[in-house]
């Protein structure tokens, strides 16, 4: 079927995943014709790649909301400003530690800037199958052995879970390592009490949102944060890094679309939306609690990812059940839980179409969950940078263990690579891979 047609015929699933606008706008928005106010640097209007006029306020404006030193609107997704943000502070063989939950546009940027990875290991949560925080003293024993130019880490995760940020930038302060966190799915955070405080508020030095994952902007907006004590470096290097990914014609549609959300999330509207949502998701956890449905609950989890699992089901047949029966897509599931993702654009009539569904789903009490096993860690045999490109041959699986792959493992989502190019196949992948395995030569 071609887009068009696609596009032409409304869905009528209900939709636990990104975007979370549900297909309307949840704020005022200069788009009802995108046509209307397509432009490029005509007379009048800013330059995206050196802003002087309205591009440069919007931000400035933007920068002051969001508690930064400088906000950057980027019109093509968390990923651009991600690599964005890696061009800018890395340099070849600067060594980078990552923590390995990360999005894959992680080691896409140290293909490009030829950082040389270690990779860090979050706490694991088996009873849920979910990567939770990063441990501080472990961090600090790692800091130790080697001088990191930068520690890259996400917070919150896919499923919610905020690390301590403020601990992390002091130690990384201490260290003199550069901490960017990959803020993609907390955009939140900058607006409410309900959540831990934004990346930028507890003193990182970059931080990166993606407006449509939560916030109800559409796909592709996200915005780019320097912290207000980044040291040794200009805003200048930012927009210079940010001028080889970011295209060269502004889309204003996408633009608009990005201050609009700002200044909504801001506004007594925004505080009242997404304090209703808090409350809504409240109400739904206290009644389904009572149908033998559990939520994933912690100190510092985000409430508005509710991940949800059913005793007597796994999380692959119940995510199965809610979308033949239900209509109800969740954003993911594994084994044992099933993940829906709300945020600005979540209506109480969605909410409680996925409690009525959770409530009727039948289960057999004999089936136990069972715990989950982690991927290994990994064992780099090659650089993200030297692994474009290479030559490859193919063998048979069974012969495959510690060779070193050429493809990459990844579910999608959440885009966490399981095994990257460059990585030893260890047992644990075997399961993942095809008969003929690609390995490099
Ligand atoms: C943690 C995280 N970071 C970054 C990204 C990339 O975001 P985008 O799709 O807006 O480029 C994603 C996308 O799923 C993500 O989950």
């Amino acid at each position: 079927m071609s887009i068009i047609k696609l596009l032409s015929k409304k869905t009528d699933k209900i939709l636990f995943t990104t975007p979370s606008h549900s297909q309307k706008p949840m704020f005022n928005t200069s788009i009802s014709n995108m046509y209307n106010i397509d432009y490029s640097e005509v007379n009048g209007f800013d330059n995206l790649s050196n802003p002087k006029s309205s591009i440069f306020y919007a931000q400035a404006k933007a920068s002051e909301i969001m508690n930064a030193k400088q906000t950057f609107f980027i019109t093509q997704g968390a990923t651009t400003a991600i690599l964005s943000a890696m061009k800018a502070l890395i340099n070849p063989g600067d060594k980078v530690l990552v923590a390995r939950n990360c999005h894959k546009s992680v080691f896409n940027g140290l293909i490009l800037t030829a950082g040389i990875v270690d990779w860090f290991i979050p706490e694991t949560d088996e009873n849920w199958g979910i990567y939770t925080h990063i441990d501080c003293e472990k961090l600090e024993s790692t800091f130790n052995l080697n001088q990191y130019k930068a520690f890259i880490m996400t917070s919150p995760t896919y499923e919610g879970i905020n690390s301590d940020i403020e601990k992390i930038a002091k130690l990384c302060k201490k260290f003199n390592i550069y901490l960017i966190v990959d803020e993609a799915h907390g955009t939140l955070n900058n607006f409410s009490s309900n959540l831990p405080k934004s990346a930028m508020e507890q003193g990182a030095d970059v931080s990166i949102n993606s407006l449509h994952k939560t916030a109800g902007a559409l796909n592709q907006c996200a915005l780019l944060n320097i912290g207000n004590n980044i040291q040794n470096i200009d805003i200048e290097t930012f927009q210079r890094a940010i001028n080889i990914f970011q295209t060269s014609s502004p889309s204003y549609p996408l633009l608009s679309n990005i201050e609009h959300c700002i200044n909504f999330l801001n506004s007594e509207d925004g505080n009242k939306e997404i304090n209703g949502l808090f409350c809504e998701i409240d109400k739904l956890k206290k009644d389904l609690n009572r149908f033998g449905v559990q939520f994933y609950v912690s100190e510092n989890h985000d409430q508005t990812k509710i991940l949800a699992r059913k005793e007597g089901i796994s999380g692959y047949d119940l995510s199965e059940i809610m979308f033949d029966e239900f209509n109800i897509e969740d954003e993911m599931n594994n084994a044992i839980s099933c993940l829906y993702l709300t945020g600005i654009g979540t209506t109480k009539s969605k909410l409680e179409k996925l409690k009525n569904g959770l409530k009727k789903v039948i289960t057999n009490p004999s089936y136990e969950f069972v715990k989950t096993d982690f991927q290994p860690f990994p064992l780099t045999k090659i650089q993200p940078v030297d692994t474009f490109n290479r030559e490859y041959m193919y063998v048979n699986k069974e012969n495959s263990l510690l060779k070193i792959s050429n493809k990459t493992i990844m579910p999608y989502p959440p885009g966490i690579g399981l095994l990257y190019p460059g990585e030893a196949i260890q047992k644990w992948h075997l399961d993942y891979l095809d008969k003929d395995v690609e390995i490099m030569v």
